[in-house]
């Protein structure tokens, strides 16, 4: 029952965000009733008990009862509530979902709803987040389950509503030791003893230039060459020079590349878009690259909770997922904030030797696996990467 919008017009906001009732409406599934405000409001009131009393529908929707329950005087809302309710739905076991407007400056709703009507309310809100419009949804009772006033961010999209809940829970998902990914590195390879496993966490850290991006759009090469089907998120730089970059590292299969920016979304917002491709391209293999404005942007907390939900959804869905961080834990700088949900942690950094600035490399922690614990010269050349003995004073490796 709208007392707002005629059915066409419901039906079309609908589908423009990928919920299509239409059909459901011609199969005789759904009734939509639009009852506009009578003049006099005990008449719309009688209208609406007597349908639901005619109709016994199994889930009843009200958008919105505060133009009625204004309308009416303070008793006879009561009362009427009273009828639908107590009188009615009750007895005949309806769900009914009575949608409300909050008034403006108030926490509550009202004409008792909270506290004697309702068995569960959720609150929708809409505010400014940092010059954008956030929405949160919250819990504020819940009768038939204990834990309530758990508040999330969510999304309207194209394709539906998206909740954002923040991976709080227990690890779910798992990574598997007995089938591997190449990093395209043959020498990294034989220090993980044959790879990545497969739906592992990785943690590629280091500080800015060291080599990060590089490496792991070679694993994206060396998962295409393997006939996988790769994605790579990226929150520092363009689609098209990722795409360039990519072509100069001799990357010739096809992948689909996001770019974000979480300057002008909320967290919920890029959720939704990455669960979304997560969930229509289905890779085998992502790669977010540049957390470190996510967390800079979103602060610590929130950000860092953004990437372990992101990636723990991943691993959940059997994808094997490789994160850049600017942690320089090869210096012991570093804070253990995403080394703790990381499978495999490769830190790179800068040495420096006499007049010249040289590449190491260290895998610092691999789950389930006797990895090799040396630190080793990394060198980035034109086609490819290697990984040698550091020598100190040697000027890099295969070179005179
Ligand atoms: N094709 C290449 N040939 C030689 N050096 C390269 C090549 N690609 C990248 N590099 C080296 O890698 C460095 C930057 O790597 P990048 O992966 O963008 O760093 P990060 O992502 O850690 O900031 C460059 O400064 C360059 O020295
Ligand atoms: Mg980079």
């Amino acid at each position: 029952m709208s007392l707002s919008e005629r059915a066409e017009e419901f039906l079309d906001h609908m589908k423009r965000v990928g919920i299509d009732l239409a059909s459901y409406r011609e199969k005789g599934l759904l009734k939509y009733y639009w009852l506009p405000l009578a003049k006099d409001a005990r008449v719309l009131a009688d209208k609406v008990v007597e349908i639901v009393v005619t109709e016994k529908p199994q889930r009843l929707v009200i958008d919105t009862l505060t133009p009625l329950l204004k309308a009416l005087r303070a008793g006879a809302s009561r009362e009427f509530l009273h009828n639908l309710v107590n009188l009615v739905t009750k007895p005949s076991r309806i769900t009914v979902y009575a949608l409300l407007e909050v008034p403006h400056g108030s926490r509550t709703i009202g004409y008792g709803l909270e506290e004697f009507i309702a068995d569960a309310i959720m609150l929708l809100r809409l505010d400014e987040y940092r010059g954008i419009v956030r929405r949160t949804l919250s819990i504020r009772k819940a009768r038939w389950c204990p834990q309530t006033r758990m508040s999330y961010g969510f999304e309207i999209t194209s394709r539906g509503i998206v909740v954002y809940r923040e991976y709080i829970g227990g690890v779910k998902g798992r990574f598997d030791l007995s089938q591997k990914h190449s990093t395209g590195v043959p020498e990294l390879d034989k220090m993980l003893r044959g790879g990545i496993p497969r739906g592992a966490i990785v943690v590629i850290s280091g500080p800015s230039g060291v080599g990060k991006s590089t490496l792991a759009l070679t694993i994206i090469k060396a998962e295409l060459e393997r006939g996988g089907k790769p994605l790579y998120v990226t929150f520092e730089e363009s689609v098209e020079q990722v795409r360039y970059i990519a072509r100069t590292l001799g990357i010739e299969g096809e992948f689909d590349i996001i770019s974000l920016s979480p300057l002008g979304i909320t967290p919920s917002g890029l959720y939704s878009i990455a669960i979304d491709r997560m969930d229509t391209y289905k890779p085998t293999l992502v790669v977010i690259d540049g957390i470190g404005i996510v967390l800079k942007w979103y602060g610590e907390e929130t950000g860092l909770n953004l990437v372990r939900t992101l990636a723990y959804e991943a691993k959940l869905r059997g994808i094997t997922t490789i994160l850049t961080s600017l942690e320089d834990l090869l210096s012991g700088a570093g804070s253990p904030s995403l080394s703790t949900i990381a499978d495999v942690l490769i830190g790179l950094g800068f040495e420096r030797d006499n007049d010249v600035i040289r590449r190491v490399i260290a895998v610092l922690k691999a789950r389930g696996i006797v990895h090799d614990t040396r630190v080793r010269e990394i060198v980035f050349e034109q086609d490819r990467i290697s990984i040698d003995k550091y020598e100190r004073g040697a000027s890099g490796i295969n070179k005179p």
